[in-house]
């Protein structure tokens, strides 16, 4: 399946939403990623989507020949199903993953993995030092894709999580030579694997 991970669109955000409510509780309100994308001027946002061949009436719409202007080309610019989505905030020398998600249906295919390379992939681009993350200790899926990049955990916060109680893992990945290595090897490994197309990490902000 062709997949293209590019910065996250405010026309995005119904079918994000849609996979932040399966995967989170609770999750995100769709006023939390108009303000990622509208205000924050440390946010990121990716989405990871099946690539969109661009039919004669999706090139032609005002929307996309704008879109087209501003990111490329008119193909570049037509929007495809969303298998995932995920975020990172920049500040200074730390970046933060403040969310992943791949939707439910689409677990296990690598698309996580890939969501989660994009966002390294644009941390070493900002020139972060250090990735930091917190999740769930209960939460072996996502620690064991964290682990596979060479995040360890640093301390556990009990009770970090106001709605049930449940204590989180700080998970911590510095970005030194040996991270590098290990990041260029697995990247490269998932563009053998997948017809991707990265519009994200080496991307400029869209609000420049
Ligand atoms: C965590 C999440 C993003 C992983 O996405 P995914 O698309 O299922 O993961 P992938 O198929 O890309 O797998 C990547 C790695 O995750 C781990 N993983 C995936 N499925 C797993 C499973 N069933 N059991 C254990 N580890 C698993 C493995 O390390 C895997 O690497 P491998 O293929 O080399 O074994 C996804 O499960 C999800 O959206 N969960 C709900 C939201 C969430 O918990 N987000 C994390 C918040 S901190």
């Amino acid at each position: 399946m062709p997949l293209r991970l590019r910065y996250m669109w405010l026309d995005d955000i119904q079918e994000v939403v849609a996979i932040d409510r399966l995967s989170f509780q609770p999750s995100w309100r769709h006023e939390s990623y108009r303000f990622e994308l509208n205000e924050s001027r440390t946010s990121h946002m990716v989405v990871l989507e099946k690539r969109a061949v661009a039919s004669a009436s999706a090139r032609g719409s005002w929307l996309n020949q704008l879109r087209g202007r501003l990111n490329g080309t008119a193909a570049e610019s037509a929007r495809g199903d969303i298998l995932g989505y995920g975020g990172i905030w920049s500040i200074a020398d730390e970046a933060h993953i403040s969310t992943i998600a791949t939707h439910p249906a689409q677990r296990g295919n690598g698309y996580g993995e890939i969501l989660l390379a994009g966002m390294v992939g644009k941390a070493l681009r900002l020139g972060a030092g250090y990735i930091v993350l917190e999740v769930r200790v209960s939460n072996q899926v996502a620690q064991s894709l964290y682990e596979k990049y060479g995040f360890s955990r640093v301390e556990r916060r009990r009770r970090y999580y106001a709605s049930d109680g449940e204590d989180a893992w700080d998970m911590r990945l510095t970005l030194d030579g040996a991270a590098r290595r290990r990041f260029a090897q697995l990247y490269g490994r998932l563009q053998t694997r997948h017809d991707l197309a990265d519009a994200y990490s080496s991307a400029g902000h869209p609000r420049g």
